[in-house]
């Protein structure tokens, strides 16, 4: 059983946050809840988690729903359209006034600006489950899932195809972070953020992480160890649908030519929901590679684990 220590981070907003050895005890934890879940089913007892969400949702509402049940505690959700939030109230009011009725805080929202204000003036912990520039619980899951297949990360490559986007900067930081290889392929038009690049540099310099940002698909798929991709259209952009479509398609699609270029036994992630025969044909994310099911899954285990530790002082 995990040593728990006295406190870890507030928040989990970008994941910047936290260290690489707090976010390796969550992960460790995270095993130990999906291997014995009984063993934690009062961990969170008498705790109130709320969820805001101002976008849809299937895995990260239910699965944080059904993680507090599962640890004895309870969630109430709320839509963001419905908050007096919606109508302008204050994000400090909103947060001062949420901290006092329920123990932590749960958004998923447009600008991730927003989530900064509101985790500076709640005092309870704030979690971002999706903004336009992160998705931190996805990378966590992300970590766990990669975790269960390669024991040493450090020796694996992992290869992102598609579009710089909130998942993207999120697996960028979390590969940096633990000092994982990732090579990109992302259209010019589609660049990860400067500003996350830069970090995820600083940071890959301490952990030994190799990063390679090309617009080669097949550059960036060779001998990969892990093929992710995601939606070329994210939540919020459907406007430029057609656009998208016109670069991304064919180039960036992961189908079974590009997937030749990976090592034999790759394993093909995807955060989901995923657009068959547009970033992934469906002989991929429903053939014997991909893992993306086990992957949705540990969003369970990986959020009960940070509910966890940060609910715990
Ligand atoms: N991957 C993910 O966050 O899925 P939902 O949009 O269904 O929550
Ligand atoms: N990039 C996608 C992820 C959905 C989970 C979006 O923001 O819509």
């Amino acid at each position: 059983m995990l040593e728990m220590k006295k406190s870890y981070p507030k928040d989990m907003l970008s994941l910047l946050e936290w260290s690489k050895a707090e976010i390796e005890e969550l992960i460790q934890l995270a095993l130990e809840m999906k291997t014995n879940p009984k063993h934690f089913s009062h961990a969170l007892s008498g705790k109130i988690l709320g969820l805001i969400f101002d976008k849809p949702s299937t895995r990260t509402r239910v699965s944080f729903e059904a993680g507090m049940l599962q640890l004895g505690g309870q969630a109430i959700m709320m839509n963001g359209k419905e908050l007096q939030l919606g109508r302008g109230e204050p994000i400090a009011d909103t947060a001062k006034v949420l901290s006092s009725y329920i123990d932590a805080l749960m958004i998923r929202t447009f600008s991730h600006e927003e989530v900064e204000a509101l985790a500076e003036h709640a005092t309870i912990p704030v979690i971002n489950g999706l903004t336009d520039l992160h998705h931190p619980c996805q990378a966590l899951a992300d970590l766990l899932t990669m975790y269960e297949w390669k024991d040493d990360l450090t020796n694996v490559k992992v290869a992102f195809i598609g579009d710089g986007n909130n998942v993207c900067h999120s697996l960028l930081l979390i590969c940096a972070l633990m000092g994982i290889t990732i090579h990109f392929a992302i259209p010019d038009a589609y660049q990860i953020d400067a500003t996350i690049l830069e970090k995820a540099h600083q940071l890959a310099a301490e952990s030994g992480a190799e990063i390679v940002v090309t617009a080669d698909p097949v550059k960036a798929v060779t001998d990969a160890d892990f093929i992710y991709t995601d939606v070329w259209t994210s939540m919020g952009q459907e406007k430029e649908n057609q656009t998208r479509m016109g670069i991304f398609y064919p180039t960036y699609q992961v189908n079974t030519a590009l997937a030749a270029y990976a090592k034999p036994d790759y394993k093909f992630l995807h955060c989901l929901p995923a657009h068959r025969e547009e970033e992934v044909t469906a002989e991929i994310i429903d053939g014997e590679h991909s893992v993306c099911w086990q992957q949705a899954e540990n969003r369970l285990h990986a959020q009960k684990a940070l509910l966890q530790l940060v609910l715990q002082h």
